[in-house]
């Protein structure tokens, strides 16, 4: 670990003691201490005392400006006000019920009005909606196996997690990544049933399916690559991937669980001009509260009306979840708050770009919808393999250097990105920027001492 990184992790160190006691209890009762294995990192987690708008306080007593924001679920920022008023309602005319309601029909009429999809399910999380998807998609097409990208997250369930950040010496040829299982309890038979292309490689989806003739159901991706910083479809890749699909037989997936709400009003589809088949929604649709929704056209949803393919949930459509929903649709990704955030990415982006240049680091600032990162490589990363020569260590350095000083620049890890919400300010994005600019001219000197010929370390 270098000087520079060592002294930052001291100072955090120093600066939230409570943090640390509250982990080594929690590390008692609960593996790693955390709820989510995405929560932990050395030396500990900081522990959260409460959040309001754009910012959040420590158990330290510290405030952050906050773009981790609950690795991007909140573009609603937090405890948005119009979310609070929906939920508190329903609160008081109890919140679940196992039998349907009105608001259900409302969500989904809003769902439609914005995606490409004629039907929808909802669910608790981004995992339950690409299972369902995935499912859909094999019962739709009688076929059993799944193409997904290598370093593509589409949540945790056995189909899923697999080649989401697997280690150099099992990754195999490029144009046919092994499919590596991302831990321990993923059965052998259902690896073989999910087949890895690499991102922006036409040719490797081509050589997959040519593989595979006619045991491909479908395709799942993240139109932007969000599992690797922030990666860019290149142009042509997503259309590509459209006339594979349909010159195939398969069914093209996009999971919009980040892009959903975050990139646009219409999300990636609306973006790029690339219609899907099945949409996953998650994250920043639900306001903070878990909430889920995958939507096709009528023909393929009807596999569910027609009893071909079970989908059920006890907590599906809880009305808490319901109106912060909706509050979310109506009240916070509005045409106007789209427009707000947007001058605030463009003013975080140009910053970033301009504070890089001064400082002379060997970096680039990417950036789409809310989302952005600072990504310490030299050139534009095109896929997973890419991402993994980024510099962790320089990465640590900045990410603890920004918490030190008050701004949480993104989520802990550097497959993550910044989100901006609704409720973040002008001056938010001008204290983030003054706090990277401080830091900034270390940075870069570390860079410079520790040479560029650095190889990160790939996964976590
Ligand atoms: C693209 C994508 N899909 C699916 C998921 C899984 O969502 P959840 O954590 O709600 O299960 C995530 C979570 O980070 C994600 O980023």
């Amino acid at each position: 670990m270098h000087d520079e990184l060592q002294i930052e992790i001291a100072t955090y160190e120093k600066r939230t003691p409570k943090s640390a006691a509250a982990h080594k209890r929690a590390l008692v009762r609960i593996p790693l201490g955390v709820a989510s294995n995405y929560r932990h990192y050395e030396p500990y987690p900081l522990f959260v005392a409460s959040g309001k708008a754009g910012h959040i306080h420590d158990i330290d007593g510290h405030e952050y400006v906050d773009h981790n924001l609950c690795f991007g679920a909140l573009m609603a920022g937090h405890s948005h006000p119009a979310v609070v008023k929906a939920v508190e309602e329903k609160l008081h005319q109890g919140t679940t019920f196992g039998m349907p309601h009105e608001q259900e029909w409302e969500l989904a009429e809003e769902i439609c009005k914005r995606y490409p999809v004629e039907m929808v399910r909802f669910g608790s999380s981004g995992t339950e909606v690409t299972m369902h998807a995935c499912r859909i998609a094999r019962a739709a097409t009688g076929r059993d196996k799944i193409l997904k990208f290598e370093g593509s997250y589409h949540g945790l369930h056995d189909t899923a997690l697999v080649s989401v950040k697997p280690k150099a010496e099992d990754w195999g040829d490029a144009d046919a990544p092994n499919s590596v299982p991302g831990g321990g309890g993923i059965p052998k038979n259902s690896l073989a049933n999910v087949v890895v292309a690499s991102f922006n490689n036409l040719p490797s989806v081509e050589r997959r399916f040519r593989e595979n003739p006619g045991q491909i159901a479908a395709i799942i991706l993240e139109p932007i690559l969000m599992n690797v910083g922030l990666c860019m479809p290149q142009p042509g890749f997503l259309e590509g991937l459209r006339k594979i699909c349909d010159a195939r037989g398969a069914l093209l997936i996009f999971d919009e669980v980040k892009t959903g709400a975050k990139l646009a009003w219409g999300g990636a589809s609306d973006y790029f001009g690339v219609k899907p088949d099945m949409i996953c929604l998650a994250k920043s649709i639900g306001g903070g509260l878990p909430l889920g929704a995958f939507g096709a056209s009528k023909e393929v949803m009807h596999l569910i009306s027609d009893h071909k393919v079970f989908h059920g949930g006890t907590y599906n459509t809880n009305r808490a979840a319901m109106a912060a929903g909706l509050a979310t649709f109506r009240h916070v990704l509005t045409r106007e708050n789209y427009e707000h955030t947007g001058k605030l990415s463009k003013k975080l982006t140009q910053g970033y770009r301009h504070i890089v240049a001064k400082a002379g680091l060997q970096a680039y600032i990417v950036s789409a919808g809310v989302n952005g990162a600072l990504m310490l490589y030299p050139e534009e990363i095109k896929n997973y393999r890419d991402w993994t020569k980024i510099d962790v260590d320089l990465w640590r350095q900045y990410w603890f250097a920004m918490v030190n000083r008050g701004v949480l620049a993104q989520p802990y890890w550097w497959d993550e990105q910044w989100t901006i919400s609704v409720q973040h300010t002008d001056a938010d994005i001008e204290k983030h920027l003054a706090v990277f600019e401080e830091i900034a001219p270390a940075l870069a000197s570390a860079q410079h001492a520790r040479g560029l010929a650095f190889v990160g370390a790939a996964g976590h």
